[in-house]
């Protein structure tokens, strides 16, 4: 599954298209704020030729106390394809009508799975390794609140990849026992092949947490310039952003040959481009593929 998204994430980087056979109709329903996932979404989308509907959830009956079902059902009932959903309950998707047939997008559960931002990192990890199974990963930061450390450590471990974790220990979680080893950052860091930085999810704290001070985060936790010194020449650095500078990473480190941090992103519309197509196909709605170079 993971390798045909990445060769079809790759032919969408070389130009690949689609022609359906009626207007598809999309929309994106945010239920938490995002920058990255959504517009890359709506990217995506525009550039598969979908006929994209806003969706405000601001302004919409959900404001009235409509159910998340009864929203979905409503856009169905309207002819709408395609919806992504964030939203910050964990397996949301398990409370809804199963005879929705529209085609449901998991655009991150609460601190429960983020899969089109795993997709997506494998594709980068990919695009620079070309393969998984010989790779040391050190995910290291919020990792109980993290929705990129759950469905990355657990599609990492099935890749063979051999994954490290670290952090404050209060935010680590016994979930993540069987994926990996849980270090210190200054033990591993001159063997990894990845760094991945997860951003501290202040929204998701309890009244106990509030109390993990950030202030000496960068120093014991963070990767700093003299820690990013230490790393393998070939080594490399995620984050699925937003980061925060200066607390998870050093600021400068965001644009370092060694980062990957925006080629994630970039990475990130072919890869949801992928996803769509994916939907599509099983719907019926291609009529025709073809390469078109100067698409992009
Ligand atoms: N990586 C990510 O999910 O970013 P956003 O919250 O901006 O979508």
């Amino acid at each position: 599954m993971v390798m045909h998204k990445i060769k079809l994430a790759y032919q969408f980087r070389d130009g690949f298209r689609m022609h359906y056979k009626r207007p598809v109709y999309c929309t994106n329903l945010f239920f938490e704020n995002s920058t990255r996932t959504k517009t890359s979404f709506e990217m995506a989308e525009a550039k598969l030729g979908l006929k994209i509907l806003d969706f405000d959830v601001q302004h919409s009956s959900v404001s009235k106390g409509e159910t998340l079902d009864d929203t979905l059902l409503t856009l169905q009932a309207l002819g709408v394809d395609i919806a992504v959903v964030r939203h910050p309950q964990n397996k949301f998707y398990r409370s809804l009508n199963p005879d929705n047939s529209m085609g449901l997008i998991n655009g991150g559960d609460g601190s429960g799975q983020h899969p089109s931002q795993t997709l997506l990192d494998m594709f980068t990890i990919y695009d620079e390794f070309q393969n998984f199974a010989n790779l040391k990963i050190l995910i290291a930061g919020d990792l109980i609140h993290s929705r990129v450390a759950h469905s990355n450590a657990k599609l990492l471990k099935k890749l063979g990849a051999q994954i490290f974790f670290s952090g404050p220990v209060e935010w680590y979680g016994s979930e993540f026992d069987q994926l990996g080893t849980y270090v210190d950052i200054d033990d591993v860091i001159d063997q990894v092949d990845v760094v991945m930085l997860l951003r501290i999810q202040t929204e998701r704290f309890d009244a106990s947490q509030n109390d993990l001070s950030v202030d000496q985060y960068l120093s014991k936790y963070g990767l700093t310039k003299q820690r990013a010194e230490k790393m393998k020449p070939t080594a490399i650095i995620m984050h699925p952003a937003p980061v925060n500078r200066g607390t998870e990473i050093e600021g400068e480190l965001v644009e370092s040959s060694a980062s990957r941090i925006f080629q994630q992103m970039t990475n990130g519309v072919f890869m949801r481009m992928a996803i769509i197509t994916d939907i599509l196909r099983t719907k019926g709605l291609i009529e025709s593929e073809e390469f078109n170079e100067s698409a992009n």
